[in-house]
């Protein structure tokens, strides 16, 4: 037996799950933004710092599919399956889009593309939080500084979100 605890069947899908679905999350992020900006949707006052989240979400996904790699190979207790995850990866991805386009509609204008934002924004906010609970229970240190520093970033993501839609406002 190895010294580290060994995790429920349960515990394991859990974790599983919550990676995939943040990994969604940051793909579709990514989309938004690109999609919201060819769309003429982003405000030049607006558009580097929005641009700027979207470079940072590119940098969460990577870190994300290097800490998923790096767990399922080097920690034999962490049975994680990495085929797993990319499918919640998947399906998360396709229920943003799609809650995107409904919540934009037929003919969207600049402050609705950013109250989109900042619900994805939010939508990542709460998954890191329930993610960095779950890694808690794991103690594997890559896992939990890995989630813990993202969450950090999407606090302050939503909350550079929630400035720009009241701006856009007013
Ligand atoms: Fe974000």
């Amino acid at each position: 037996m190895s010294k580290s605890a060994k995790h429920s069947k349960e515990e394991q899908k859990n974790l599983e799950k919550k990676l995939g679905e943040v990994l969604g999350l940051e793909r579709a992020a990514q989309k938004a933004v690109e999609e919201l900006n060819s769309m003429k949707l982003l405000e030049s006052s607006s558009k580097k710092e929005i641009l700027g989240m979207k470079d940072e979400a590119n940098s969460h996904e990577e870190k994300i599919m290097k800490l998923i790699s790096d767990i399922s190979d080097e920690k034999e207790d962490l049975k994680i399956s990495q085929e797993n995850i990319e499918e919640t990866a998947k399906e998360t991805e396709k229920k943003a889009v799609k809650m995107m386009k409904t919540y934009l509609g037929e003919d969207p204008d600049s402050s609705e593309a950013i109250e989109f934002l900042a619900i994805a924004e939010g939508g990542e906010v709460i998954h890191y939080e329930v993610l960095n609970a779950i890694s808690k229970n794991f103690k594997v240190k890559e896992l939990s500084n890995t989630v813990s520093s993202i969450l950090k970033e999407e606090q302050k993501h939503l909350q550079l979100c929630i400035d720009l839609a009241k701006e856009s406002v007013s």
